[in-house]
Protein backbone atom coordinates (compact mmCIF):
# COMPACT_ATOMS: atom_id res chain seq x y z
CA UNK A 1 0.00 0.00 0.00
CA UNK A 2 1.62 3.62 1.33
CA UNK A 3 1.50 6.09 -1.53
CA UNK A 4 3.59 7.78 -4.03
CA UNK A 5 4.99 11.59 -3.17
CA UNK A 6 7.70 14.07 -4.74
CA UNK A 7 10.65 14.22 -2.77
CA UNK A 8 13.80 15.30 -3.01
CA UNK A 9 16.76 13.00 -2.84
CA UNK A 10 20.78 13.33 -2.54
CA UNK A 11 22.03 10.03 -4.38
CA UNK A 12 25.55 10.52 -4.23
CA UNK A 13 28.29 12.76 -2.40
CA UNK A 14 28.74 16.50 -4.19
CA UNK A 15 26.33 15.61 -6.72
CA UNK A 16 23.50 18.12 -7.22
CA UNK A 17 20.06 16.60 -5.28
CA UNK A 18 16.74 15.58 -7.29
CA UNK A 19 13.53 16.06 -7.00
CA UNK A 20 12.19 12.51 -7.36
CA UNK A 21 8.36 10.09 -6.75
CA UNK A 22 9.26 8.37 -3.75
CA UNK A 23 7.34 6.04 -1.96
CA UNK A 24 5.81 6.85 2.03
CA UNK A 25 4.83 3.10 3.62
CA UNK A 26 1.36 3.57 5.46
CA UNK A 27 2.73 4.14 9.13
CA UNK A 28 2.70 1.08 11.19
CA UNK A 29 2.55 0.69 14.93
CA UNK A 30 3.91 3.59 16.78
CA UNK A 31 4.66 5.59 12.95
CA UNK A 32 2.56 8.71 12.06
CA UNK A 33 2.52 9.51 7.85
CA UNK A 34 2.64 13.86 8.15
CA UNK A 35 1.90 16.07 5.67
CA UNK A 36 4.86 18.30 5.17
CA UNK A 37 3.14 22.16 5.05
CA UNK A 38 7.07 23.44 5.26
CA UNK A 39 10.82 22.55 5.97
CA UNK A 40 13.41 25.10 6.40
CA UNK A 41 17.44 24.96 4.78
CA UNK A 42 20.13 23.70 7.07
CA UNK A 43 23.70 23.21 6.72
CA UNK A 44 23.31 19.90 8.11
CA UNK A 45 21.18 18.84 5.15
CA UNK A 46 24.20 19.99 2.52
CA UNK A 47 26.54 18.36 4.84
CA UNK A 48 24.58 14.81 3.94
CA UNK A 49 24.52 15.99 0.23
CA UNK A 50 28.14 16.16 0.05
CA UNK A 51 29.21 13.18 2.15
CA UNK A 52 30.38 14.43 4.81
CA UNK A 53 27.89 12.94 7.75
CA UNK A 54 27.58 9.00 5.89
CA UNK A 55 27.75 6.75 3.00
CA UNK A 56 24.58 5.92 3.51
CA UNK A 57 23.02 7.54 0.26
CA UNK A 58 20.21 7.61 -0.98
CA UNK A 59 19.54 10.75 1.08
CA UNK A 60 15.91 11.91 1.63
CA UNK A 61 16.71 15.51 2.73
CA UNK A 62 15.02 18.08 5.01
CA UNK A 63 14.28 17.73 8.20
CA UNK A 64 13.57 21.17 9.68
CA UNK A 65 9.78 20.71 9.05
CA UNK A 66 5.68 21.49 10.23
CA UNK A 67 3.07 20.13 9.08
CA UNK A 68 -0.06 17.99 9.70
CA UNK A 69 -0.41 14.32 10.88
CA UNK A 70 -2.09 12.70 8.10
CA UNK A 71 -2.51 8.73 9.63
CA UNK A 72 -0.91 7.15 12.69
CA UNK A 73 -0.38 3.79 13.27
CA UNK A 74 -1.43 1.14 16.00
CA UNK A 75 -1.20 2.27 19.63
CA UNK A 76 -0.36 6.09 19.17
CA UNK A 77 -1.75 7.96 21.62
CA UNK A 78 0.57 11.10 21.80
CA UNK A 79 -0.92 12.68 18.29
CA UNK A 80 -4.11 12.24 16.15
CA UNK A 81 -4.66 12.92 12.36
CA UNK A 82 -5.22 16.75 12.11
CA UNK A 83 -2.73 17.74 14.25
CA UNK A 84 -0.44 20.30 13.85
CA UNK A 85 2.93 19.29 14.45
CA UNK A 86 6.65 20.47 14.45
CA UNK A 87 8.92 17.42 13.78
CA UNK A 88 11.94 16.69 16.36
CA UNK A 89 14.98 14.63 15.95
CA UNK A 90 14.76 13.75 19.87
CA UNK A 91 11.60 11.24 20.49
CA UNK A 92 12.32 10.36 23.68
CA UNK A 93 12.94 6.44 24.65
CA UNK A 94 12.11 7.09 28.59
CA UNK A 95 14.21 3.91 29.05
CA UNK A 96 17.72 5.12 28.96
CA UNK A 97 20.28 5.94 31.67
CA UNK A 98 19.55 9.41 30.63
CA UNK A 99 15.85 8.91 30.75
CA UNK A 100 15.52 7.44 33.88
CA UNK A 101 17.65 9.48 35.63
CA UNK A 102 14.89 12.35 34.75
CA UNK A 103 17.45 13.83 31.92
CA UNK A 104 15.06 13.05 28.86
CA UNK A 105 16.82 15.91 27.05
CA UNK A 106 19.94 13.81 26.87
CA UNK A 107 18.25 10.82 25.85
CA UNK A 108 20.60 7.85 24.29
CA UNK A 109 18.23 6.31 22.70
CA UNK A 110 16.01 8.14 20.45
CA UNK A 111 13.93 6.88 17.86
CA UNK A 112 12.60 7.44 13.93
CA UNK A 113 9.97 5.15 12.11
CA UNK A 114 10.82 1.19 11.79
CA UNK A 115 9.88 1.26 8.48
CA UNK A 116 11.29 2.47 5.29
CA UNK A 117 10.69 5.10 2.80
CA UNK A 118 12.28 4.03 -0.72
CA UNK A 119 12.36 4.97 -4.06
CA UNK A 120 9.80 3.67 -7.03
CA UNK A 121 12.32 0.76 -7.61
CA UNK A 122 12.43 -0.17 -4.41
CA UNK A 123 15.86 1.54 -3.05
CA UNK A 124 15.80 2.06 0.63
CA UNK A 125 15.80 5.63 1.21
CA UNK A 126 17.76 7.49 4.40
CA UNK A 127 15.76 10.27 6.06
CA UNK A 128 18.10 12.95 7.44
CA UNK A 129 18.21 13.19 10.78
CA UNK A 130 15.73 10.18 11.27
CA UNK A 131 12.85 12.59 9.08
CA UNK A 132 13.25 13.31 5.99
CA UNK A 133 11.00 16.00 5.25
CA UNK A 134 11.84 17.87 1.45
CA UNK A 135 8.51 15.80 0.79
CA UNK A 136 4.94 16.07 0.30
CA UNK A 137 4.50 13.66 3.03
CA UNK A 138 7.11 11.68 4.87
CA UNK A 139 6.73 8.73 7.46
CA UNK A 140 8.48 9.21 10.95
CA UNK A 141 7.87 7.49 14.31
CA UNK A 142 5.20 9.39 16.76
CA UNK A 143 7.10 10.57 19.26
CA UNK A 144 8.79 12.65 16.46
CA UNK A 145 5.65 14.96 16.32
CA UNK A 146 5.49 17.25 18.28
CA UNK A 147 2.02 19.29 18.86
CA UNK A 148 2.11 22.98 18.74
CA UNK A 149 -0.77 25.80 18.08
CA UNK A 150 -2.16 25.28 14.69
CA UNK A 151 -2.12 29.56 14.74
CA UNK A 152 1.27 29.90 14.15
CA UNK A 153 2.34 29.75 10.57
CA UNK A 154 4.54 26.42 9.20
CA UNK A 155 7.17 28.53 7.54
CA UNK A 156 8.29 29.92 11.51
CA UNK A 157 6.73 26.73 13.32
CA UNK A 158 9.03 24.27 11.69
CA UNK A 159 12.62 26.24 12.19
CA UNK A 160 12.27 25.22 15.50
CA UNK A 161 12.85 21.32 14.47
CA UNK A 162 16.57 22.50 14.05
CA UNK A 163 18.77 25.30 13.88
CA UNK A 164 16.44 28.07 15.35
CA UNK A 165 15.98 25.56 18.55
CA UNK A 166 19.79 24.91 18.79
CA UNK A 167 20.95 28.78 19.17
CA UNK A 168 17.85 29.41 21.14
CA UNK A 169 18.63 26.44 23.71
CA UNK A 170 22.28 26.66 23.53
CA UNK A 171 21.37 30.25 25.35
CA UNK A 172 18.34 29.43 26.97
CA UNK A 173 19.07 25.64 28.07
CA UNK A 174 22.59 25.22 28.26
CA UNK A 175 24.47 28.00 28.57
CA UNK A 176 21.74 29.22 31.48
CA UNK A 177 21.85 33.18 30.41
CA UNK A 178 19.41 34.94 33.01
CA UNK A 179 17.99 38.50 33.84
CA UNK A 180 21.42 40.98 34.07
CA UNK A 181 24.06 38.79 32.56
CA UNK A 182 26.37 39.89 29.48
CA UNK A 183 26.34 37.51 26.48
CA UNK A 184 28.70 37.15 23.25
CA UNK A 185 28.08 35.52 20.45
CA UNK A 186 30.52 34.22 17.60
CA UNK A 187 28.93 33.45 14.34
CA UNK A 188 25.50 34.81 13.93
CA UNK A 189 24.32 32.70 10.93
CA UNK A 190 20.43 31.41 11.63
CA UNK A 191 21.62 29.45 14.63
CA UNK A 192 23.67 32.42 16.54
CA UNK A 193 21.08 34.69 15.39
CA UNK A 194 19.15 32.28 17.51
CA UNK A 195 21.04 32.47 20.42
CA UNK A 196 20.99 36.19 20.40
CA UNK A 197 16.65 36.03 20.24
CA UNK A 198 17.17 33.40 23.25
CA UNK A 199 19.48 35.77 25.26
CA UNK A 200 17.02 38.63 24.81
CA UNK A 201 14.46 36.31 25.73
CA UNK A 202 16.09 35.28 29.17
CA UNK A 203 16.59 39.24 29.85
CA UNK A 204 20.09 39.25 28.86
CA UNK A 205 21.32 43.07 29.50
CA UNK A 206 24.69 43.09 27.09
CA UNK A 207 24.25 40.83 24.09
CA UNK A 208 27.26 41.00 22.00
CA UNK A 209 26.89 39.97 18.20
CA UNK A 210 30.71 38.72 16.47
CA UNK A 211 30.37 37.78 12.59
CA UNK A 212 32.96 38.24 9.85
CA UNK A 213 29.66 39.40 7.42
CA UNK A 214 28.18 42.72 8.35
CA UNK A 215 24.64 41.72 6.88
CA UNK A 216 25.12 39.33 9.86
CA UNK A 217 25.49 41.84 12.62
CA UNK A 218 22.61 43.57 10.88
CA UNK A 219 20.70 40.93 11.48
CA UNK A 220 21.65 40.17 14.92
CA UNK A 221 20.75 43.36 15.64
CA UNK A 222 17.20 43.20 15.08
CA UNK A 223 17.14 39.79 17.09
CA UNK A 224 18.19 42.29 20.02
CA UNK A 225 22.39 42.27 20.19
CA UNK A 226 22.95 45.13 22.09
CA UNK A 227 26.34 45.49 20.23
CA UNK A 228 27.89 44.10 17.26
CA UNK A 229 32.18 43.36 16.41
CA UNK A 230 33.36 42.67 12.44
CA UNK A 231 35.98 40.06 13.96
CA UNK A 232 37.37 40.12 10.24
CA UNK A 233 40.90 40.53 10.70
CA UNK A 234 41.05 40.75 14.23
CA UNK A 235 42.94 38.01 15.96
CA UNK A 236 42.40 36.22 19.53
CA UNK A 237 43.22 38.77 21.59
CA UNK A 238 41.92 41.54 19.32
CA UNK A 239 38.63 40.07 19.98
CA UNK A 240 38.57 39.08 23.65
CA UNK A 241 39.50 42.94 24.54
CA UNK A 242 36.80 43.97 22.43
CA UNK A 243 34.53 41.60 24.27
CA UNK A 244 35.82 42.77 27.47
CA UNK A 245 35.28 46.54 26.57
CA UNK A 246 31.42 45.97 26.34
CA UNK A 247 31.77 43.92 29.63
CA UNK A 248 33.67 46.46 32.19
CA UNK A 249 36.65 45.09 31.40
CA UNK A 250 36.11 40.94 32.49
CA UNK A 251 34.48 39.40 29.66
CA UNK A 252 30.51 37.94 29.35
CA UNK A 253 29.07 35.61 31.57
CA UNK A 254 28.07 33.44 28.62
CA UNK A 255 30.40 33.29 25.07
CA UNK A 256 28.63 30.62 22.55
CA UNK A 257 30.40 29.60 19.84
CA UNK A 258 27.96 29.26 16.62
CA UNK A 259 31.26 28.67 14.57
CA UNK A 260 33.02 25.39 15.57
CA UNK A 261 36.78 26.08 14.67
CA UNK A 262 39.64 26.36 17.40
CA UNK A 263 40.03 29.94 16.90
CA UNK A 264 36.78 30.42 17.68
CA UNK A 265 36.61 28.32 20.63
CA UNK A 266 39.61 30.36 21.61
CA UNK A 267 38.48 33.49 21.50
CA UNK A 268 34.78 32.34 23.74
CA UNK A 269 37.20 30.86 26.29
CA UNK A 270 39.03 34.07 26.42
CA UNK A 271 36.29 36.36 25.89
CA UNK A 272 34.54 35.32 29.17
CA UNK A 273 34.36 36.47 32.74
CA UNK A 274 36.23 34.18 35.48
CA UNK A 275 33.54 31.37 36.19
CA UNK A 276 32.11 32.27 33.46
CA UNK A 277 30.40 29.59 30.52
CA UNK A 278 31.55 28.48 27.20
CA UNK A 279 29.07 27.00 25.01
CA UNK A 280 30.08 25.10 21.79
CA UNK A 281 27.05 24.90 19.83
CA UNK A 282 28.82 24.71 15.79
CA UNK A 283 29.82 21.49 14.74
CA UNK A 284 33.60 21.00 14.43
CA UNK A 285 34.90 19.11 11.49
CA UNK A 286 36.38 15.79 12.70
CA UNK A 287 40.02 16.99 12.00
CA UNK A 288 39.95 20.21 13.95
CA UNK A 289 41.74 20.07 17.42
CA UNK A 290 42.04 22.51 20.32
CA UNK A 291 45.18 23.40 22.25
CA UNK A 292 44.36 25.42 25.40
CA UNK A 293 46.93 25.85 28.81
CA UNK A 294 45.52 23.49 31.12
CA UNK A 295 46.63 25.91 33.86
CA UNK A 296 44.26 28.66 32.44
CA UNK A 297 40.85 25.66 31.91
CA UNK A 298 41.59 25.52 35.64
CA UNK A 299 42.70 28.89 36.47
CA UNK A 300 39.80 30.37 34.78
CA UNK A 301 37.01 28.45 36.49
CA UNK A 302 33.38 28.10 35.17
CA UNK A 303 32.06 25.61 32.68
CA UNK A 304 32.96 24.51 29.75
CA UNK A 305 29.94 22.60 28.01
CA UNK A 306 28.60 21.55 24.41
CA UNK A 307 24.61 22.02 23.40
CA UNK A 308 23.16 19.36 20.89
CA UNK A 309 19.87 20.85 19.66
CA UNK A 310 19.95 23.34 22.06
CA UNK A 311 19.52 20.35 24.82
CA UNK A 312 15.94 21.09 23.86
CA UNK A 313 12.91 18.78 24.90
CA UNK A 314 10.41 18.53 22.43
CA UNK A 315 7.43 18.53 24.45
CA UNK A 316 8.23 21.26 26.69
CA UNK A 317 10.14 23.56 24.56
CA UNK A 318 8.34 24.08 21.30
CA UNK A 319 4.92 24.83 22.00
CA UNK A 320 6.13 27.18 24.80
CA UNK A 321 8.09 28.63 22.23
CA UNK A 322 5.34 29.05 20.08
CA UNK A 323 3.23 30.45 22.03
CA UNK A 324 6.14 32.80 22.81
CA UNK A 325 5.88 33.77 18.80
CA UNK A 326 2.51 34.25 19.00
CA UNK A 327 2.59 36.50 21.41
CA UNK A 328 4.91 38.98 19.67
CA UNK A 329 7.19 38.16 22.44
CA UNK A 330 10.36 35.95 20.26
CA UNK A 331 10.10 37.25 16.40
CA UNK A 332 10.68 33.55 14.74
CA UNK A 333 9.38 34.57 11.29
CA UNK A 334 12.36 37.10 11.10
CA UNK A 335 14.21 34.32 10.67
CA UNK A 336 12.63 33.50 7.69
CA UNK A 337 14.88 34.91 4.42
CA UNK A 338 12.58 33.52 1.88
CA UNK A 339 10.52 31.10 0.85
CA UNK A 340 11.20 28.48 -2.10
CA UNK A 341 9.06 25.24 -3.88
CA UNK A 342 10.99 21.62 -3.78
CA UNK A 343 12.90 22.51 -7.06
CA UNK A 344 15.40 25.69 -5.58
CA UNK A 345 17.10 23.71 -2.49
CA UNK A 346 20.34 23.70 -4.80
CA UNK A 347 20.06 27.61 -5.31
CA UNK A 348 18.91 27.33 -1.63
CA UNK A 349 22.90 25.74 -0.65
CA UNK A 350 24.11 28.29 -3.01
CA UNK A 351 22.73 31.02 -1.18
CA UNK A 352 23.52 29.27 2.18
CA UNK A 353 27.35 29.09 0.99
CA UNK A 354 27.56 32.66 0.39
CA UNK A 355 25.78 33.94 3.98
CA UNK A 356 22.76 35.46 1.71
CA UNK A 357 20.26 34.12 3.96
CA UNK A 358 19.73 32.97 7.67
CA UNK A 359 17.21 30.56 6.46
CA UNK A 360 15.20 29.74 2.92
CA UNK A 361 12.24 27.45 3.67
CA UNK A 362 10.43 25.08 1.35
CA UNK A 363 7.02 25.84 1.31
CA UNK A 364 4.80 22.59 -0.11
N1 LIG B 1 24.58 21.74 18.12
C1 LIG B 1 23.52 21.51 17.37
O1 LIG B 1 22.61 20.78 17.77
C2 LIG B 1 23.41 22.18 16.03
C3 LIG B 1 22.17 22.19 15.33
C4 LIG B 1 22.12 22.84 14.09
C5 LIG B 1 23.27 23.41 13.55
N2 LIG B 1 24.45 23.37 14.27
C6 LIG B 1 25.71 23.96 13.77
O2 LIG B 1 25.78 25.33 14.10
C7 LIG B 1 26.71 25.97 13.22
C8 LIG B 1 26.10 27.24 12.65
O3 LIG B 1 25.00 26.90 11.83
P1 LIG B 1 24.24 28.03 10.99
O4 LIG B 1 23.07 27.40 10.33
O5 LIG B 1 24.05 29.24 11.83
O6 LIG B 1 25.37 28.33 9.87
P2 LIG B 1 25.59 29.64 8.99
O7 LIG B 1 26.53 29.25 7.91
O8 LIG B 1 24.26 30.21 8.64
O9 LIG B 1 26.29 30.70 9.99
C9 LIG B 1 27.63 30.67 10.35
C10 LIG B 1 28.03 32.13 10.63
O10 LIG B 1 29.34 32.14 11.21
C11 LIG B 1 30.07 33.21 10.64
N3 LIG B 1 31.49 32.88 10.78
C12 LIG B 1 32.21 31.95 10.12
N4 LIG B 1 33.48 31.94 10.56
C13 LIG B 1 33.55 32.85 11.55
C14 LIG B 1 34.60 33.32 12.40
N5 LIG B 1 35.83 32.80 12.31
N6 LIG B 1 34.32 34.28 13.29
C15 LIG B 1 33.07 34.81 13.38
N7 LIG B 1 32.05 34.42 12.59
C16 LIG B 1 32.29 33.47 11.69
C17 LIG B 1 29.58 33.28 9.21
O11 LIG B 1 29.81 34.57 8.66
C18 LIG B 1 28.08 32.99 9.38
O12 LIG B 1 27.33 34.17 9.60
C19 LIG B 1 27.06 24.93 12.16
O13 LIG B 1 28.30 24.35 12.54
C20 LIG B 1 25.94 23.91 12.28
O14 LIG B 1 26.35 22.63 11.85
C21 LIG B 1 24.52 22.78 15.48
ZN1 LIG C 1 16.16 7.80 26.56
ZN1 LIG D 1 19.47 21.05 11.01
Amino acid sequence: MGQLVRGVVARGAGKPVEVVTISVPDPGPGEAVVAIQACGVCHTDLHYRQGGISDDFPFLLGHEAAGVVEAVGEGVTEVAPGDFVILNWRAVCGQCRACRRGRPQYCFNTHNARQKMTLTDGTELSPALGIGAFAEKTLVAAGQCTKVDADAPATVAGLLGCGVMAGLGAAINTGGVGRGDSIAVIGCGGVGAAAIAGARLAGAATIIAIDLDDRKLAGARQLGATHAINSEGLDRDGVVSAIQQLTGGFGADVVIDAVGRPETYQQAFYGRDLAGTVVLVGVPTPELTLELPLIDVFGRGGSLKSSWYGDCLPSRDFPMLIDLFLQGRLPLDKFVSETIGLDDIEAAFQKMHHGDVLRSVVVL
